[in-house]
């Protein structure tokens, strides 16, 4: 039986997911939570092997329905190799993406449909999905420009500004699909503020789902 909590955060590109979630983490992890910092796509070394081959800006060629083919390898052996032993150890899985990218990014960003993708990821997940996820809320504009402050572009990254409209409009459903278990985070605040407003959830979250982790 599932024993740990399995949060993911999803976001548009540049809504300081990586940031805040890592800051997260170390905090968690000082205060004595046994806690599992992870990543989509990566997290092991499969998963890493097969995320530069799809972010290699390179590989221009690649087939919309290969790229979501290659997400939901890489999430699949992530999972199997990572987070269902973590959270059955009992750990508090904090993950940097997982299947509701996918959704937006693959099944509207890519125009292959949520259904088709969701459909697809199920043969990977087996019913896995995330206890709660942190939705960063960022406006494309500020997203964009955090991106663009970045320097080194990934293929995703250089991606036309008409399809990471689409992929906001992506989370838009999956966050009215998902509702139950969305927590939102309004990342349009300094980054400081959406740090603290993350972890008072957070926390809040663990006390909720499983007094056994609290020290
Ligand atoms: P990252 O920048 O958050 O590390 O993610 C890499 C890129 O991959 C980012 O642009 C979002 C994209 N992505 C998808 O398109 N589909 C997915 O399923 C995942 C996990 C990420």
């Amino acid at each position: 039986m599932q024993k740990g909590i399995f949060i993911t955060f999803e976001g548009n590109d540049g809504s300081g997911k990586t940031t805040i979630s890592t800051k997260v983490y170390e905090t968690l992890k000082n205060k004595g939570y046994p806690v599992l910092y992870t990543r989509e796509p990566g997290g092991i070394e499969i998963a890493e092997q097969i995320r530069s081959i799809i972010l290699d800006p390179n590989n221009t060629e690649m087939d919309a329905r290969t790229e979501a083919l290659l997400y939901a390898a890489s999430r699949r052996q992530h999972l199997i190799e990572k987070v269902l032993p973590a959270l059955k150890q009992g750990k508090i899985v904090l993950c940097d993406r997982f299947i509701d990218s996918s959704l937006a990014y693959q099944g509207v960003g890519r125009n292959i449909g949520m259904k088709e993708v969701f459909d697809m990821n199920a043969f990977a997940i087996e019913g896995h999905m995330p206890d709660v996820t942190i939705f960063l809320s960022v406006s494309l504009k500020t997203g964009m420009k955090r991106v663009a402050q970045r320097g080194n572009l990934d293929r995703m990254d250089q991606e036309s500004m008409e399809f990471h409209k689409r992929v906001a409009e992506g989370y838009e459903s999956v966050k009215l699909k998902y509702a139950d278990r969305m927590v939102m985070i309004d990342a349009e605040q300094e980054m400081e503020k959406v740090y603290e407003a993350t972890l008072r959830q957070v926390e809040e979250i663990i006390k909720r789902y499983d007094k056994r982790t609290v020290s």
